[in-house]
């Protein structure tokens, strides 16, 4: 079955993660994995993806990491797209033809049912991919057990994700700035999330059958003449206004937070402390 889809996505029944699924989310995904790719294929090649392997690219969105995934897997392995928005599975369908990728699939559903999502694959996943997914969800641990199904033994598991996320900050410090900081980990708390999600995998991934094999964190500075200043940018243009929308910020806080961060663009003696992001490897016993 090649670029198939196990449930057919209905655009009807869209289901939203907290950044939603519009289109400049789309497109803000697509800039974030570009500015964050060089740490993804470093993952990829410490885990060992290599062709003819089956990986599974857990909470894919639009599919950008799933596209570099298809060509390094190639046409003799698969990348299997699973996510709750059948508008990002539309847009994965949509890359794979204009690339003309043949070895995608996509599953439509939540990740926390990933086992009986993926009951044709029991024990057939060489690698599992988690990136940016596991701090949106309300039982991480669920799908940690999920994954400890459908992964053969042997198989590996590779996470990129958030601990001590709320430590991101503008220098010098603006409580302007901070005050948006705040807002954005409570807001991923009020919906289930956990934006310290790392310093709780380990212990999950031991009791599901896991072992450990790699902990190491992607720590980076962004200034404003620097391409990874595109990364916070494009994130406040999409996620500001929607704190505002759903109350976490006033209209007045939003607005200081704007002015601050146009001061800040402008001055070339200021840096961002980014959110760090941590590589998980663990291989299923
Ligand atoms: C920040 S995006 C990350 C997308 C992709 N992993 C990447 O690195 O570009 C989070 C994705 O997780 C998906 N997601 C969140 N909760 C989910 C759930 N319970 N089941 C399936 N997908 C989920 C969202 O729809 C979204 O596509």
């Amino acid at each position: 079955m090649s670029n198939a889809t196990a449930v057919r996505p209905n655009l009807a029944d869209e289901r939203e993660y907290v950044l939603g699924t519009h289109a400049d989310e789309s497109v803000r995904l697509g800039v974030q994995h570009r500015l964050w790719s060089a740490s993804a294929h470093a993952l990829w090649e410490r885990v060992g993806i290599i062709p003819g392997m089956t990986v599974l690219d857990v909470g894919s969105g639009p599919g950008h990491a799933a596209m570099d995934l298809a060509q390094i897997v190639g046409g003799r392995g698969k990348v299997i797209c699973i996510d709750e928005s059948a508008g990002y599975l539309h847009q994965v369908s949509d890359q794979a033809k204009s690339r003309r990728l043949d070895n995608l699939e996509r599953i439509l559903g939540d990740v926390h049912e990933i086992e009986s999502l993926l009951i044709d694959w029991k024990c057939r996943i060489d690698v599992a991919y988690a990136r940016w997914v596991l701090c949106f969800l309300a039982d991480p641990e669920k799908v940690i057990e999920g994954l400890s199904r459908v992964i053969k033994p042997g198989g590996k598991i590779a996470i990129q994700d958030y601990f001590n996320y709320e430590v991101m900050t503008l220098a010098p410090k603006r409580e302007e700035f901070s005050r948006v900081i705040r807002a954005i980990g409570k807001s991923f708390r009020d919906r289930g999330g956990d934006p310290d999600i790392v310093g709780r995998i380990p212990g999950m991934l031991r009791r599901h059958g896991f072992e450990v094999t790699h902990i190491a964190v992607n720590q980076r500075v962004a200034r404003p003449n620097e391409q990874i200043w595109h990364w916070p940018d494009s994130f406040w243009a999409v996620y500001v206004p929607r704190l505002q929308e759903t109350g976490y910020l006033t209209a007045e806080e939003a607005s200081a937070f704007f002015s601050t961060w146009q001061d800040a663009c402008r001055n070339e003696d200021v840096f961002m402390f980014l959110p760090p992001v941590f590589d998980v490897i663990a291989e299923r016993k």
